[in-house]
């Protein structure tokens, strides 16, 4: 991992933030959703309220250990039937609420900060960890477009996340992320296995044992 003297530069605009690239395609933007903190929280609150999180099953029936909740056209699903895209919610019947503005803007600009413009995403998805709750190596691919990059916001407790290679077996690099950490891959990074170590026991000032992260994509 490196700072570049550009990023040094960059720095004394951005305050607080400065970026790390991990490999052609992906980038971790230290700190670069805490400007947005205040609007983050208070989205996750509203749509939290109409769309609860949830433990979903895998295909296999196994219960996630990580709690999921969407906003946005497509929120991501997974049951026995199989992983999809649902525009509506299987808990409430209803659409996913809508992706806050503010998730929109954070989104788009951390993307075009990591080189891909144009980023418009149609689904946020909410994982709410506990210390415990872990996410096993796996690719993002259920999406239409892979052009499109995948942007991810760390909330709340630490975590390590591992950034793997284009096949299971590559050995992942272990990252450590903070709250307002994000994390940026695309292009030839875009498929990239991708996974969160268990959370050791911890308390976040304003989430207590919780480690939030939105994960935004173009799906449709
Ligand atoms: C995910 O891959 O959906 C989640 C990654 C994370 O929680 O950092
Ligand atoms: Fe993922």
């Amino acid at each position: 991992m490196w700072v570049s003297d550009l990023d040094l530069l960059d720095g004394i605009d951005e305050q607080r933030s400065w970026r790390e690239d991990l490999c052609d395609g992906a980038v971790v933007l230290r700190a670069y959703a805490l400007e947005y903190e205040a609007d983050l929280l208070a989205g996750i609150e509203s749509v939290r309220q109409a769309a609860p999180f949830r433990h979903m099953h895998t295909p296999g029936g196994f219960r996630m250990s990580v709690a999921m909740t969407n906003c946005g056209a497509c929120g991501w699903v997974t049951d026995r039937t199989g992983y999809r895209y649902d525009a509506i919610d299987p808990l409430s019947g209803q659409p996913w609420p809508q992706m806050p503005a503010s998730f929109v803007r954070l989104a788009q600009a951390a993307a075009s900060a990591a080189g891909f413009t144009d980023f418009l995403p149609d689904a946020c998805l909410i994982n709410c960890y506990e210390p415990g709750a872990r996410m096993s190596l796996h690719q993002d691919r259920d999406e239409q477009d892979l052009q499109q990059p995948i942007v991810s916001v760390s909330l709340g407790i630490p975590a390590v996340f591992q950034f793997g290679g284009d096949t299971r077996a590559d050995k992942p690099q272990r990252l450590p992320l903070q709250h307002g950490d994000v994390v940026v891959w695309g292009g030839p990074a875009r498929l990239r296995y991708h996974g969160v170590l268990a959370l050791r026991e911890a308390m976040h000032p304003l989430l207590g044992r919780r480690r939030i992260n939105l994960t935004f994509r173009k799906a449709g």
